[in-house]
């Protein structure tokens, strides 16, 4: 696996939240309660919405009692709204809500711990919540594996998703998909021949077979090996023009790269 060698930027892609479902795929599966009580759902505070799943954004990931890993991107989306993170239950309808007191994304970070980050984009967040979850549920455990520990393995993916077509979700979803490597990754975008996607070492790719891919309210979702914490979900590829395409590519933020500032973070901040 030639993972440093291959050039690191092929054109970049923004994701786009806009059209989303839950996850798709066979295999796909209502997570069981108490199965992942760190993962959590971030949402638009409303409430009059007797479908609170509908303001759902994103998926967290609880990396300390008061701490929430996610995605950059996400919040973009939340901007003219308050912002609740729903925790504690694997139906969003059943969770108890908190609220955001701070997020300090990883530029803001390493501009404030003075490093020079090694990629331009580093589309990673993590909320410190205003309230304290009980120590009844328990955060993720953070992995050092990296992309190449996890060459072949099977990850699961768990996460909330949204609205689809005819189909309401305010549970949380389940799937397992298999890593593979970068050049495996770029193949495969190849062969769709759409747009590229960014691909270097922050990043794993997940494949499920048979299919299985990732909505954008998925963005955020716990990827996890052993039951530890190895990355967070930020979005398929290629995005645009193909809605479904069975090559595309689960790609993941892989936390062994960023767990210097996720650890300085949950401990200093
Ligand atoms: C809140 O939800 C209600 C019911 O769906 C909707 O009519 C209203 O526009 C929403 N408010 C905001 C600020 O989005
Ligand atoms: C937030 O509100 C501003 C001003 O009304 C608007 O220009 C902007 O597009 C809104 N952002 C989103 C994400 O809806």
């Amino acid at each position: 696996m030639n993972f440093f060698i291959t050039g690191f930027l092929i054109f970049c892609i923004k994701y786009h939240l806009a059209a989303s479902g839950p996850m798709y795929g066979e295999y796909v599966r209502l997570a069981y309660s108490e199965e992942f009580p760190y993962v959590v759902s971030i949402k638009r505070f409303n409430n009059t919405n007797p479908e609170p799943e509908t303001d759902h954004i994103c998926t967290g990931v609880l990396v300390s009692h008061k701490h929430v890993l996610t995605i950059e991107n996400c919040f973009d989306y939340l901007e003219n709204y308050t912002t609740e993170v729903l925790i504690g239950r694997q139906n969003i309808r059943l969770c108890k809500k908190y609220y955001v007191a701070w997020w300090m994304s990883y530029t803001a970070w390493a501009t404030l711990r003075n490093i020079k980050p090694e990629f331009l984009k580093n589309d990673i967040t993590i909320i410190k919540l205003k309230q304290t979850v009980p120590t009844t549920i328990t955060p993720a455990t953070l992995s050092s594996m990296t992309s190449k520990d996890l060459y072949r393995s099977t990850v699961e993916i768990a996460g909330f998703g949204m609205t689809a077509e005819d189909r309401m979700t305010s549970y949380m979803e389940t799937v397992t998909v298999s890593i593979i490597s970068q050049r495996e990754c770029e193949e495969r975008i190849e062969k769709i021949g759409q747009n590229k996607c960014e691909l270097n070492k922050k990043y794993l790719c997940g494949v499920g077979d048979p299919v299985a891919l990732m909505s954008n309210g998925n963005s955020g979702s716990a990827v996890l090996y052993n039951g530890q914490l190895v990355g967070i979900h930020k979005g398929t590829c290629p995005v645009h023009e193909i809605m479904y395409h069975p090559e595309k590519i689960n790609l993941f933020l892989s936390i062994s790269y960023y767990q210097e500032y996720i650890v300085d973070v949950i401990s200093n901040f």
